[in-house]
């Protein structure tokens, strides 16, 4: 059987690290090899990257130098760990992917127009199998990233950017509903696994 792509996305404090781990053991107890990995990163030419692209360098970073480090980090991540692994049959199983790329630096005024051309050049048609969107008010998901401690520049964000990035994920699954399954992150952990249980039997 050939390898299949999922990724999960959300907004920030929405519980994707520990769903990852809830979609790597439901895919585990099927029988399946499962490569867990994540983005900006997941190789260490892209873990690189990723340290360059969440520090705060003091004097900003415009949204064009971000979107360029976020594809050249999906790009090697790409070449060097995702396509291998489908290929052998794996399933990868990855915390953000480039819908992420089309919420946030979208967000930050990058246009569509330039997303597109970006997953065009560095995709090249490859799309995940099956997203998972961990929806979830803004408002709740920056409180639990803020309790989590030390917050990142992306984490620091404001309500009305989040609000943004949240309405940007949603439209791209109603534009992709086939690929995209929206999982309320707002319910108790036992729901919303029900709800990623749901999806992956439907979907896969
Ligand atoms: P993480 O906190 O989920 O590990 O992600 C790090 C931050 O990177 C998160 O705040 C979202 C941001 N990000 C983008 O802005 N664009 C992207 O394409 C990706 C993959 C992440």
């Amino acid at each position: 059987m050939r390898g299949r792509l999922i990724t999960l996305e959300g907004g920030e404090g929405a519980g994707k690290s520990t769903q990852v781990r809830f979609v790597c053991e439901w895919l585990e107890q099927r029988g399946r090899n499962v490569c867990v990995t994540r983005e900006p990163g997941g190789t260490p030419q892209a873990e690189a990257i990723r340290q360059l692209v969440l520090s705060d360098w003091g004097e900003g970073v415009t949204p064009q130098t971000e979107v360029l480090l976020m594809y050249a980090a999906r790009s090697a991540h790409l070449q060097h760990k995702i396509e291998p692994r489908l290929a052998a049959g794996d399933d990868v199983v990855c915390d953000r992917f480039a819908d992420s790329s089309y919420a946030y630096q979208g967000a930050k005024g990058v246009s569509d127009q330039h997303l597109l051309a970006l997953e065009s050049l560095v995709l090249a048609g490859r799309k995940p199998d099956l997203t998972l969107l961990l929806d979830l008010p803004p408002d709740i998901g920056l409180a639990r990233a803020h309790a989590r401690g030390q917050v990142n520049r992306f984490e620091a964000e404001t309500l009305g950017f989040m609000t943004q990035v949240r309405q940007r994920f949603l439209q791209r699954a109603s534009d992709e509903p086939g690929r995209i399954a929206v999982i309320d992150a707002s319910r108790s952990l036992e729901q919303v696994q029900a709800q990623i249980a749901a999806a992956l039997e439907v979907r896969l």
